[in-house]
């Protein structure tokens, strides 16, 4: 094999001493003082609209990291023009070639550019620096390299049967036409995923990344442009939804989607596709992942400990808004009094505040919009007869967004926290009676239309096993003992059925598959 044989970056640790957390430091103090101002990037030009946001720190309304320019109607018809130029020679690229560009992105970007890109998503995600280093610097590395390695798997191994006097071939060509990438704002790995793994397979990309994350995805821009990737295979261009929707689902080029975000959108993207069918050369890709309402499940035989690690850290790492986070949490009635006071005592100790303060696990929420919706949420079960806020429930944007760790507990399995992604520091207790564990299955399975991830706790095999078995289609990625969250590439490869997405796995052969267009070719000899 060429590629080399893939294994995850490490997570740095950061602690205080160590030579990585004074590159961080400096790194932080860098994007703070330099006030950038953010082009697009078609056809390897930057360009400058006018049209400006500005990127502020969530934990901090009032600092401003600097602008990005906004994409319209001109611009994204250029981007369309650039990719379509860049295609006819990037579809000819031999994998190899095209593999050593995103090799070297890789290096630069776990090497050279993790701090800096580590820092700029601390600040304008307001992601701890932990979570900044498991997303920016170790996933996004990992998607690239260990899809490299499934790339070459795909363009080397051939399945076909040739009998005697023949030779049967299956050729793997990229899309005729360009995929258009968007991502979510709450993982740059996920950013950096949607375009550069079409991109591998000899696609070219629009990628316009989440209004709320800009930064860090235009310095993994750069690293690409510096690795060598040639001008107008992927083309950057923040912008508004609805604008660059418009343009690119009615553009007889357009070819495909991998999209990350919520069912809304996602179903009005498919219903564009749709009724623009006739225009496109080809049936389009659609690759998408949606949203969660992922839950754990306990068994009376569960680890109280794991349990209570696995709920703080998968309701509350990166403040809930993983569309992995723990949401609802199904237990025994008789376990519930056990744990709850150490479940408490546990969330007293989360500290809350700017990811500059390295000990702060929770930072703020991304926006005013989310911030609101939480809230909203909080309000609703506070005022609501049948369940009861248990621990938290505050929220202060004063400053920045920051919404309190909170539990809501009910006895109505339906109630709307219970089914509803939040997208928040929230989760919902429902306690079973102890002798209903498989029906409370059924019910876990049924009350939500969402199928993105799960988790069984319980030290019983036969319980597993039921669990398992009746659970099936809930979670595309099930978790046995530990929280639901932090799928790792290469390892868990991700994505939901049902109502969270197409489940494609990202970060696997699967979701590779999806961007290249079969010939099966036979010689006669
Ligand atoms: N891949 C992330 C996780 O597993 C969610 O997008 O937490």
């Amino acid at each position: 094999a060429r590629v080399p044989l893939p294994t995850n970056e490490p997570v740095y640790s950061y602690a205080p001493g160590t030579v990585e957390r004074e590159k961080l430091k400096e790194a932080i103090k860098e994007i703070k003082s330099q006030q950038i101002e953010i082009p697009l990037i078609i056809g390897g030009e930057e360009i400058k609209t006018g049209n400006t946001r500005e990127i502020v720190e969530p934990h901090n309304k009032s600092s401003v990291l600097g602008v990005y320019h906004v994409a319209g109607e001109k611009e994204i018809k250029m981007a369309i023009e650039a990719a379509m130029e860049a295609s006819k020679k990037w579809r000819e690229y031999d994998w190899v070639d095209r593999a050593a560009i995103f090799l070297k992105a890789a290096e630069l970007l776990s090497g050279k550019y993790r701090y800096l890109i580590n820092a700029a998503t601390m600040l304008s995600l307001s992601k701890n620096i932990f979570q900044a280093e498991i997303d920016s610097a170790c996933e996004l590395t990992d998607f690239l390299r260990f899809n490299l390695y499934y790339m070459q798997k795909i363009y080397e191994e051939q399945p076909l049967y040739s009998p005697r006097g023949t030779w049967n071939i299956m050729q793997y060509r990229p899309l005729e036409g360009f995929v258009f990438a968007v991502p979510p704002f709450n993982f740059v790995s996920i950013s950096g995923n949607l375009p550069t793994a079409p991109a591998m397979m000899g696609n070219v990309v629009l990628w316009k990344p989440a209004s709320s994350s800009v930064y860090a995805p235009y310095i993994f821009m750069k690293v690409l442009q510096e690795a060598g990737l040639p001008d107008g295979v992927i083309n950057f261009i923040p912008s508004k939804g609805s604008v660059v929707g418009d343009i690119v689902f009615s553009s007889e080029y357009f070819a495909g989607i991998h999209f990350t975000g919520s069912v809304d959108t996602f179903n009005k993207m498919w219903k564009m596709m749709a009724e623009n069918l006739p225009k496109y050369k080809a049936y389009p890709r659609i690759v998408g992942e949606t949203g969660g309402k992922d839950y754990i499940f306990v068994h009376k035989s569960a680890n109280t400990k794991k349990l209570i690690t696995a709920i703080i850290r998968g309701a509350y790492e990166y403040q809930g808004q993983k569309c992995s986070a723990v949401s609802r949490v199904y237990l025994p009635k008789s376990m519930w009094n056990d744990i709850k006071d150490e479940l408490f005592s546990e969330i007293d100790k989360i500290k809350m505040g700017s990811p500059e303060d390295f000990t702060n696990f929770m930072n703020a929420v991304i926006d005013e919009e989310a911030y609101k919706k939480i809230v909203n949420y909080i309000e609703y079960a506070r005022s609501a007869s049948d369940a009861e806020i248990i621990k938290g429930g505050g929220y202060d944007d004063s400053k920045g967004w920051f919404v309190e760790p909170t539990i809501i507990y009910t006895e109505n399995p339906h109630f709307k926290t219970m089914e509803e992604e939040i997208f928040g520091p929230v989760v919902t207790i429902y306690p079973y009676e102890d002798d209903k564990y498989v029906e409370t299955l059924h019910l876990c399975d049924q009350t939500s239309p969402y199928g993105l991830t799960g988790a069984i706790f319980s030290e019983d095999r036969d319980a597993t096993r039921v669990a398992l078995d009746i659970l099936e289609g809930s979670a595309g990625n099930f978790y046995i003992n530990d929280k639901p969250t932090g799928a790792v590439v290469g390892q868990q490869p991700f994505g939901g059925a049902r109502a969270s997405g197409t489940n494609d796995k990202a970060g696997s052969h699967l979701n590779l598959l999806r961007w290249i267009t079969p010939r099966a070719i036979k010689e006669n000899f």
